[in-house]
């Protein structure tokens, strides 16, 4: 039934925290997954004009702070490009770590959650160190090891103005004994990993579009050349896993609906990587269409597909459809 190529259970990682119930990427958040079981908590990784790593998904924070409320900082909003992007807005390469501790966490879905948008305004933005801190005061006190699943936002971008992630993520993991993966939308950032590191890394593949890393260098490859037997050999020379857009596991049609499974896992096992699949959400807005209104069931025609893991933003059903697979074995 869940025959995972690593023959354990599917790993149950929390995307942003249990943002579904949290304003992502706050202590909140990730305590919360915590206390619901998850086994990984993912933060987003982006740094300071001082070089302390943060928690947000993007470095443009208009929508996940109240930085607009902020009229101290109104001359920093500025207008950049991003990874090809043009972005208007405020960037945390821009402000020091004091500056950003003055801001809160917002909502950024508030239409789709406004259960979340009640705790606007409640929580600060939180710290890699703060966050590794809460993650061993957290399985001490369980007595699990929780695992982090952090990711390197943009980082070659990061790279070219002189506040490289890497090595500040690398410090942070150091002598750190618990369970880590780390990922990347980039492919030259994860091969330099690879030589300074054995943590595990996992190359992110989108169902579109090309890694940023390629645009620079002119690679004409695309996310989806990456998939072929050839580039999944030459992924699995640098990394333990993929976490893939689910939609290139099993694509939708038009209208939504599940169509049949690609052959993708299958060859990815083959080429002895994992996957990990993202992201899992219990609203309508974002299942297939014959799934609306049961989620749960999503899980379960990942978990019998052979994924090793989920990120998901409710980590609380996709541990309940885990179990209530695993008990019927
Ligand atoms: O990191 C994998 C998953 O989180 C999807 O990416 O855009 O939510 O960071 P994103
Ligand atoms: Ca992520």
């Amino acid at each position: 039934m869940m025959q995972t190529f690593t023959n354990q259970s599917p790993i149950i990682i929390a995307h942003r925290g249990a943002s579904g119930y949290r304003p992502e990427h706050t202590l909140a958040s990730y305590e919360l997954a915590i206390d619901l079981g998850a086994d990984y908590i993912e933060p987003d990784l982006v740094m300071t004009k001082d070089g302390i790593l943060i928690a947000r998904h993007e470095n443009e924070i208009s929508e996940t702070t109240d930085i607009v409320d902020h009229v101290e900082f109104a001359h920093l909003k500025t207008t950049k490009i991003i990874d090809s992007e043009i972005k208007t807005g405020w960037f945390t390469e821009d402000f020091t770590i004091a500056q950003i501790k003055t801001l809160t966490a917002k909502e950024p879905i508030p239409k789709i959650r406004p259960q979340n948008a009640i705790y606007n305004g409640m929580f600060t933005i939180p710290t890699f160190t703060e966050i590794i801190d809460l993650v061993k005061d957290k399985s001490e006190k369980i007595g699990r090891n929780i695992g982090i699943y952090p990711e390197t936002k943009h980082p070659s971008y990061f790279q070219e103005i002189g506040l490289p992630l890497e090595a500040a993520l690398l410090l942070n993991l150091q002598d750190i004994d618990l369970p880590i993966f780390i990922q990347s939308f980039e492919v030259s950032n994860l091969k330099e990993l690879s030589q300074k590191t054995d943590l595990p890394l996992v190359q992110l593949i989108n169902d579109i579009g090309k890694p940023y890393d390629f645009v620079i260098d002119n690679d004409q490859r695309t996310y989806r050349d990456l998939l072929t037997p050839k580039g999944l050999k030459e992924i699995a020379e640098y990394a333990e896993a993929i976490g893939v857009h689910k939609n290139l596991l099993i694509p939708r049609d038009i209208p939504g609906k599940l169509l049949s499974p690609t052959s993708l896992i299958i060859d990815a096992h083959a080429a002895n990587l994992q996957v990990h699949a993202w992201t899992f959400r219990n609203e309508d807005f974002f299942l297939p269409l014959e799934l609306q209104g049961n989620p749960q069931k999503e899980y379960e025609i990942f978990f019998n597909l052979g994924v090793n893991g989920v990120f998901t933003d409710y980590p609380d059903l996709a541990i309940k459809q885990k179990y209530s697979q695993l008990n019927q074995k």
